[in-house]
């Protein structure tokens, strides 16, 4: 079997009181494009810092290709680029000039770094604009420049923490086409995102992580259907008895219902019919519906399902005993 890019064994890392990553392990196979997944504030940078041997882990460890992150950190080192959440590139260079600085940290031989740079700045069409400083590029080209840095010493894996973030759509596509294409060149590729959608559809594989903790490492199928089943509607109609209340609770598509306020939240892997069904019964019975919404779970929720289940609705073959807990918690940041 080939040697794991990554293999994480219990990374810890404390301040204060607060586990900000508590006891991660996962490993990551040569190839793949890893996402590592969660809300803000989720342990996701303090992961990735521990991981390129910017930050000591207060405990656990590591290996990347075999090195140590602790006690070979040079050898790790050598393995892998890394494109940080705050930018490294300097803005009054220009992005040649920045290429060839990361190339001289890495004592890359002069001849050398000038044929990678300009292959580089050429596959990331920047070529032509090479000479000009930074500080006149938009965010996605900054962006580029940022990931074309991380590999000029030709690293076989790359971190790239949030390399979407604050960029317009047309930009995160082209960024999400460069990371398939170094994909497909042989490069693994490990990115952190808060965002699902981002996760499914460039990863081979998801792990999703809250509050310093891994709830899964699943495929991006496994996934999708974890979301099917945390998927709602949300009807407001004036005047629900409780009697009307259970009736819609027990329309055909529906999983489990949850009162909100004024509005029912009504569980469903098929909103769409779910929908059917609901303008179905309004009227028949004469209901006048007020507002009528899709929902699609938050990661919080995705998070609290997969380490805790939900009432109602199963988990793998299993139904889960457990009272939810998501009533309280849920709301806000969808
Ligand atoms: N240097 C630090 N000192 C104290 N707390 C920190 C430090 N760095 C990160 N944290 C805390 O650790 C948690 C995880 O942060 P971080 O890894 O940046 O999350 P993410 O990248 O997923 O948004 C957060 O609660 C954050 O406030
Ligand atoms: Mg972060």
């Amino acid at each position: 079997m080939a040697i794991a890019a990554i293999e994480a064994e219990e990374l810890t890392r404390v301040y204060g009181s607060l586990r900000a990553v508590d006891g991660v392990s996962f490993t990551v196979e040569p190839g793949e494009i890893f996402g590592f997944l969660g809300p803000n504030g989720a342990g996701k940078t303090t992961t990735v810092r521990m991981l390129t041997t910017i930050l000591t882990p207060t405990d656990g460890t590591a290996r990347i290709f075999g090195h140590d992150i602790r006690r070979d950190s040079y050898g790790a080192r050598l393995q892998f680029g890394v494109v940080p959440e705050e930018s490294n590139v300097y803005l009054e260079l220009s992005a040649w000039q920045n290429l060839l600085f990361s190339a001289r940290l890495y004592r890359i031989p002069s001849h050398d770094a000038r044929l990678r740079a300009e292959r580089l700045l050429q596959l990331f069409g920047l070529w032509g604009r090479h000479q000009e400083k930074v500080q006149v590029f938009s965010r996605g080209m900054r962006r580029k420049v940022a990931i074309a840095m991380s590999l000029i010493h030709e690293p076989r894996l790359l971190f790239l923490d949030e390399p979407t973030s604050g960029l317009d759509v047309q930009s995160t596509r082209a960024i999400h086409e460069l990371i398939r294409h170094l994909n497909q060149q042989g490069t693994t590729v490990f990115l952190t995102t808060h965002r699902m959608e981002e996760a499914q559809s460039l990863c081979t594989r998801i792990a999703i992580i809250n509050r310093g903790r891994l709830a899964t490492v699943d495929t991006p199928t496994k996934l999708r259907r974890t979301l099917q089943q945390l998927q709602a509607v949300e009807v407001q109609i004036d005047g629900l008895t409780k009697a009307e209340e259970e009736a819609l609770q027990a329309l055909p598509t529906v999983v489990r219902a949850l009162r909100r306020g004024s509005a029912l939240r009504l569980y469903t892997p098929e909103p769409v019919e779910t929908i059917r069904e609901l303008l179905r019964y309004a009227d028949e019975n004469g209901k006048k519906i007020a507002a009528l919404e899709t929902l699609q779970p938050s990661l919080e929720e995705v998070f609290l399902y997969l380490t805790e289940g939900i009432e109602g609705v199963t988990v793998g073959e299993q139904a889960v005993p457990q009272a939810a807990k998501l009533g309280s918690e849920r709301g806000g940041k969808r």
